[in-house]
């Protein structure tokens, strides 16, 4: 659906890449050069109106973001370069003056690394300790499990929405109702969630949320950490500079500026912001719910014909999302992916940044396909044909 308005669908190539970055619509490219064309001023700072054109256009993002996730308080949402930026900046501008020794944050062995290292940091630097919550036999994260795993040391937990390798959807709501009552504070990497499922966070209760634009048909470079305000209003900035401050002294007082922009010193990814905006409202045009069941309709759709294949093993069979994680037996998961290019088929293979999984999956590496909402049957149908020969795929890998 809407392949029309993606202009790297006009090239020859299945594209099952989307976890690691989306493909941008005509409209979000638009926005992007009609603000380099047409009112390319900094953000905050100038007083002629195509400065305050950019004003009018970077604050209207921040509007539909906050519509989008529905958060309360438009100062709920700082512009970042993505979600690794936010991440740390949860752990190191608000966690870290928080934590004490033997505080445990919790995690677990499929996050990716933005949402492991900055935690292990944490750990390192303030004697916390890092329990993971065990995966179950589907490599899911259960409330039964999350419970098991608490302690009255728990302070933070901090999870995926959506994990990049499984692509099992976690159930948040109901692990932060829990963490709440035990007085935790709940994370939230929506990397991989965000661009594929109504995300609410009011509805949720999680109290951080990180996430980046070019995962959801917006540009590199630009993120949203979403904060409850009261938690947002005690977080350190990371970053010192222009646009976030007041005023200063030569007896070295600093004076702040409010949230959001207190979060966001020097001049900002305008163009990112502004194109994350575009990209949210063509999302929200197609429909968060008809994007979701779009996907799990594909990756049903993918898994029938796979699981028929006997040189297959699919790590994941039970998710909904669409991520579909597997191996050919006794083929290096690099070399099937080299194969697959051949026929101009772009999938990821490796560890995906998730290099502890292998500890729960007993699997290091696997090829990964990433499905959104313009992946059709017909490039399902073209794929699943490449992979039913094995003597063909290893005669052709190299
Ligand atoms: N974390 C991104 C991925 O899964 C980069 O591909």
């Amino acid at each position: 659906m809407n392949r029309e308005d993606f202009p790297m669908l006009d090239k020859d190539i299945i594209y099952f890449d989307n976890g690691a970055t989306t493909l941008k619509p005509y409209s979000v490219i638009d926005k992007m050069m009609e603000y380099y064309k047409e009112y390319s001023a900094n953000a905050h700072r100038g007083d002629c109106d195509i400065s305050y054109k950019v004003d009018l256009e970077y604050e209207n993002a921040r509007d539909e973001v906050q519509k989008f996730i529905n958060a309360k308080y438009k100062e709920e949402i700082i512009f970042t370069s993505g979600a690794t930026e936010s991440l740390n900046m949860i752990a190191n501008g608000f966690f870290k003056n928080i934590v004490e020794e033997g505080d445990e944050i919790l995690i677990t062995t499929s996050e990716h690394a933005s949402n492991v290292l900055p935690w292990f940091r944490l750990a390192n630097n303030y004697g916390c300790v890092i329990k993971y919550i065990p995966l179950d036999d589907f490599l899911h994260v259960t409330l039964e499990n999350v419970k098991k795993t608490v302690t009255p040391k728990t302070k933070i937990i901090a999870i995926s929405g959506v994990t990049n390798v499984v692509g099992d959807v976690r159930p948040l709501k109901e692990i932060a109702k829990f963490a709440h009552s035990e007085d935790i504070f709940v994370v939230v990497d929506g990397a991989q969630s965000v661009p594929h499922i109504k995300t609410d966070v009011e509805d949720l209760d999680i109290d951080f949320l990180a996430f980046s634009g070019h995962k959801m048909l917006g540009p590199t470079g630009v993120g949203v950490l979403y904060g409850k305000k009261e938690l947002l209003e005690d977080m350190e900035p990371v970053n010192l500079g222009g646009g976030m401050n007041e005023s200063f002294d030569n007896e070295r007082e600093i004076y702040l500026k409010d949230l959001p922009t207190r979060l966001e010193a020097g001049t900002p990814n305008i163009a990112g912001v502004i194109g994350l905006g575009e990209a949210i409202r063509y999302l929200q045009n197609v429909g968060m719910d008809v994007i979701h069941e779009r996907e799990v309709h594909l990756r049903n759709y993918m898994i029938e014909q796979l699981v028929k294949i006997p040189h297959i093993d699919i790590i994941n069979l039970e998710a909904d999302s669409g991520i579909v994680s597997f191996n050919v037996d006794g083929i290096f998961s690099q070399d099937v992916a080299y194969y697959l290019n051949k026929y101009d088929i772009c999938v990821r293979a490796g560890n995906h940044c998730a290099k502890i999984l292998k500890n729960a999956t007993g699997v290091t590496n696997t090829i990964r396909v990433s499905l959104y909402f313009y992946n059709t049957e017909n490039e399902i149908d073209e794929f699943v044909e490449l992979l039913k020969n094995k003597d063909k795929i290893m005669k052709e890998m190299l």
